[in-house]
């Protein structure tokens, strides 16, 4: 599945080469730029006051520079960033170990925060709350808790599930910041600034083709500059222009709006063997063969984002904006 090249989710591939991409300071982070002015505002302040900044919880797709923006907060208060991840975390005596090694006001970064086991949880709270620890020693009747002072410190917490989210854990967190999809401009920014750390030349017009066709999501955009950075090796100077660059983009299967061929497929039996919906989401699955859930999580989404798939309470229906994509005729009775 990760393999797949339009997927917003990181594979093993991603992750050698998104490192020496990710912005490292917050002038360099791209867009966002309601997120980037609120954290600017809590970030001085914290810093007047001396204090670690306040608990930051960062939710939104995959791929949208949540982990890289939890660096970049720990870079602009100048602290060390400790990186886990919530499944990574199985016992209390776990987190305790990585708590009791912070230094004062450093950040500790937990990904998929949503998938901490309850018990973890628990122990969580005090911490968060008043920087301590209880921590039970012994077993049985022996048993005693103990409670150990920690030093001040910013949790930062990323989810693409807040929802999933315990209230107890959410509330614990003094700022919420809800990562969007990027618009064509900042993913054209973000190509051209990937072009330059790769030592690639890119006219802007094939920055904007590769950022229209990246699905609002900075992940994809990186992983289309670099196959299309090899088609301009290749069959090229090295230069993306906008004719190599339309010429790999259709060569790797990606349509102007950042449909690959399982999403043509889909969307194809939609209107032709379906004749448009509405259409459950099991009818669909068979007839494509693929499974029900990765339609659901890995397809759909984006289709729906676009407005090419409605969901109905009779099942999916193809809008007018699919049929005009596909270049099929709207039926007169809808
Ligand atoms: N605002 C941005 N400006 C420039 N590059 C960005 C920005 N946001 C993300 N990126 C790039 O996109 C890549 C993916 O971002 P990141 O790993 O931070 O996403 P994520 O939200 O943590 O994803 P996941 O949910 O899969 O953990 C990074 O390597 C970085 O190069
Ligand atoms: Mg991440």
């Amino acid at each position: 599945m990760s393999d797949r090249l339009l997927s917003s989710e990181s594979s093993t591939f991603d992750e050698q080469f998104e490192l020496s991409l990710r912005p490292q300071k917050l002038s360099q982070y791209i867009g966002q730029q309601t997120v980037k002015d609120n954290l600017k505002i809590f970030i001085e302040a914290a810093k007047l006051r001396e204090e670690s900044l306040d608990h930051v919880l960062l939710y939104g797709p995959p791929g949208l520079g949540k982990t890289t923006l939890a660096v970049v907060i720990a870079n602009e208060m100048g602290v060390n960033v400790k990186m886990t991840s919530g499944p990574a975390i199985e016992r209390p005596g776990d987190l305790a170990a990585i708590l009791s090694s912070l230094e004062p006001g450093d950040v500790l970064f937990i990904d998929e925060i949503h998938r901490l086991p309850r018990a973890i949880e628990e122990v969580l709270y005090p911490a968060m709350e008043d920087f301590c620890l209880d921590i039970v020693i012994g077993k049985g009747p022996e048993a005693r808790s103990v409670r150990l002072d920690l030093p001040p410190f910013t949790l930062v917490g990323a989810t693409t599930r807040v929802g999933a989210l315990s209230a107890p854990l959410r509330d614990r967190f003094g700022v919420h910041l809800r990562l969007e999809y990027y618009d064509e401009t900042s993913l054209a920014h973000i190509v051209v600034r990937s072009g330059h750390l790769f030592n690639v030349e890119i006219d802007e017009q094939a920055a904007y083709e590769m950022a229209r066709r990246s699905r609002g999501t900075p992940r994809i955009a990186n992983r289309l500059l670099k196959r299309v950075r090899d088609y301009a090796q290749v069959l090229g100077d090295g230069r993306i222009t906008l004719d190599l660059a339309n010429q790999a983009l259709g060569l790797l299967q990606v349509d102007p709006r950042g449909l690959d061929h399982i999403d043509h497929k889909l969307m194809v039996a939609l209107i032709e063997r379906f004749t448009g919906g509405p259409v459950g989401l099991d009818t669909i699955s068979a007839s494509i063969g693929e499974e029900r859930i990765t339609i659901e999580e890995v397809y759909e989404p984006y289709l729906l984002q676009i407005g090419f798939v409605q969901r109905t309470p009779r099942g999916r229906v193809a809008t007018y904006l699919a049929y005009e994509h596909f270049g099929y005729a709207y039926p007169e009775q809808n």
